[in-house]
């Protein structure tokens, strides 16, 4: 969450405020700018998108922005960031959370010091100018040992044309290019102002000025710069929603996952490490979890293993048998989801070993991993995630396959019709999205539905989780998702007329048990959609059945899911929702 950048040079402000258009989807409750000029620091700040930004400052030289997904005080002018220090010579961006703000903030007062904010970040500020011994650089190390919790700070000051930053936790980049040097939580909005990037380390401190100087525990480090790759799939370039548009690249992005997962090696596990796991977690937050359901149901099915699927904050506060028989296959579209970041920190700590799979190069996660899996959806900057979903479908479902094959569950034969049988499934979800007017009709038909329940059971469960996930963080329609069997026990007594219930059967032998579910919720009022792959015949006028192009199960929550992100995406529009930017979401969960 946040967007933070910095950078030196003639063309600070505008670099700065074009990165922030860039770093929005991280975060757009509030944006501010700082700017060293000839005037000393000058400070712009507003309340929702960087567009409501009015500088008039352009000449600087040192320049840092911010894009704010609000912890800590309202969504408000005055806590967006940077904040100045009380003696006006320190300005500083900020993105995590400062968990001990508190008594730094009451001791500070106790001072007389004044606060203008609500924000945990504030008291960085105030912290440099009191504690200020001449240095920034060791200020800025000093203060950031008084601090717990995770955050990356980038500091612009009245007292040098340097920029100051610190990693502890949150993901921070430094880049050289032709216009200077600067510094940023996103690696992608890097490649523009960048021709060579480092990632930072964990407690390093990084001085910009005309070259890069890094420090981790007082020591000198070099930067392991490299050239940011340009990304083949901007949804920046295109016209109209992010999230459509991401909906339509599916068909391309599925193949190029599924081609990529074997030109980088396979499974990249050999039989011996395969069979030394006794167990395997899949862990994810959002989205990414329900992937891990996907993936846990089809490594139990096809290897037999014993697996499970955790929510990552779950697999951190509670005992998961851990050990190095342990393999922790950790989703993460972004990389960079705190939750997932201390999961695999925790496993290995345990002696796990962590498989990451992730759309992002040179994130946070790629570094915690032994061994990761990238998915290839192209840059995905709709907060809801779409496309990385059913990329990281056809990776998990591969894994799953070579997995059972090295374990010696499933035969070079079978292994092989399985991964011919994925050659319809592009097509698939191409013939789906060509069929997007038809899911658009279908949202105006529910469009007074007051609730949705989404239920399936097995893979369609974790489909069903999806659906309903992406239907409320969008449009902001309650929603739930239901094992099939779990609606008699409790649930049924919603059921209403208003209520919509989607029902997933995409599995042969559900069919009539999916049926059954349809009977009992339209008898009681409700409307039903419902999806299949096979002939479902609608039992009366409450009911509309999808039909789905036939792929292999396995593969049936690639393309299950495609009506679904269209449903929730047309739904949303005809409700006026921001689809790109739903309220109080932000693309990047970098905070636990
Ligand atoms: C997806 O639509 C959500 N916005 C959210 O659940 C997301 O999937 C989750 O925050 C995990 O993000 P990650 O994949 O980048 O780790
Ligand atoms: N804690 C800071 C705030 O509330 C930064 C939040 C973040 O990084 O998401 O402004």
């Amino acid at each position: 969450m946040c967007g933070i950048f910095g950078t030196i040079g003639a063309n600070c402000v505008t670099n700065t405020l074009l990165a922030l258009h860039q770093l929005e989807y991280r975060g757009y409750d509030s944006a501010g700018i700082g700017v060293k000029t000839e005037c000393g620091l000058q400070i712009e700040k507003s309340t929702g998108r960087v567009n409501a930004l009015k500088v008039d400052f352009v000449a600087g030289k040192v320049a840092i922005g911010h894009t704010r997904w609000a912890t800590h005080g309202k969504v408000c002018k005055q806590n967006a960031h940077p904040f100045v220090s009380y003696d006006g010579n320190f300005a500083v961006v900020h993105n995590g959370i400062v968990e001990n703000y508190l008594q730094h903030k009451l001791a500070l007062q106790r001072q007389g010091v004044e606060f203008a904010s609500q924000t945990d970040s504030e008291v960085i500020a105030h912290l440099l100018a009191k504690h200020f011994d001449g240095d920034v650089a060791t200020t800025l190390q000093k203060v950031c040992n008084m601090l717990t919790g995770s955050f990356a700070v980038v500091v612009a000051t009245s007292r040098d044309d340097n920029l100051y930053a610190y990693k502890r936790g949150s993901a921070l980049c430094v880049g050289k290019g032709k216009q200077g040097t600067c510094v940023c939580s996103d690696v992608a909005v890097m490649e523009q102002f960048a021709s060579s990037v480092a990632v930072l380390p964990e407690n390093c401190l990084a001085v910009l000025g005309n070259s890069v100087d890094l420090w981790v525990e007082g020591k000198h480090v070099e930067p392991c710069y490299f050239a940011p790759s340009h990304t083949d799939c901007d949804s920046n370039q295109l016209q109209g929603d992010a999230m459509l548009a991401e909906i339509f690249q599916i068909p391309d992005a599925v193949r190029q996952t599924y081609d990529y997962y074997f030109a980088s090696g396979g499974l990249c596990l050999d039989k011996k490490q395969v069979n030394g796991y006794k167990r395997v977690y899949f862990v994810g937050c959002g989205t990414a979890y329900h992937s891990a359901m996907v993936g846990c149901s089809l490594l139990q099915r096809l290897a037999q293993m014993d697996c499970q699927a955790v929510v990552a904050s779950e697999y951190v506060y509670d005992s998961f048998p851990t050990d190095k028989h342990t393999l922790v296959v950790a989703i993460s579209q972004s990389g960079e989801t705190a939750d997932t970041l201390k999961a695999v920190q925790k496993a290995k700590r345990q002696g796990a070993t962590v498989y990451a799979v992730t759309n992002v190069c040179n994130s946070s996660l790629c570094f915690e991993a032994s061994f990761v899996k990238f998915v290839k959806a192209g840059r995905e900057i709709s907060v809801a995630s779409t496309k990385a979903y059913n990329c990281q479908l056809v990776a998990l479902t591969l894994f799953a396959v070579d997995f059972a094959h090295a374990k010696g569950r499933l035969s070079a034969r079978a292994r092989s019709r399985y991964l011919t049988c994925f050659d319809k499934v592009p097509s698939a979800c191409k013939h789906l999205v060509s069929q997007s007017t038809a899911f658009a009709l279908m949202a105006k038909r529910y469009k007074q539905a007051h609730l949705a329940y989404f239920v399936g059971r097995r893979l369609d469960f974790a489909t069903a989780k999806e659906g309903a996930l992406k239907l409320k963080e969008v449009s902001y329609l309650p929603s739930e998702a239901y094992p099939s069997g779990e609606l008699k026990h409790g649930t049924l007594a919603m059921m209403e007329q208003g209520v919509l219930v989607v029902a997933l059967a995409c599995e042969k032998d559900l069919v009539d048990k999916c049926c059954n579910t349809v009977a009992e919720v339209t008898s009681r009022g409700a409307s039903a959609l419902v999806l299949s792959q096979y002939p479902v015949s609608p039992t009366s006028n409450q009911v509309q059945v999808v039909s789905l192009p036939a792929v292999d199960e396995i593969f049936a929550p690639i393309i299950s899911v495609v009506p679904l992100q269209l449903f929730a995406y047309y739904f949303a529009k005809g409700r006026g929702c921001d689809v790109d930017r739903p309220r109080n979401l932000a693309k990047s969960v970098t905070v636990e």
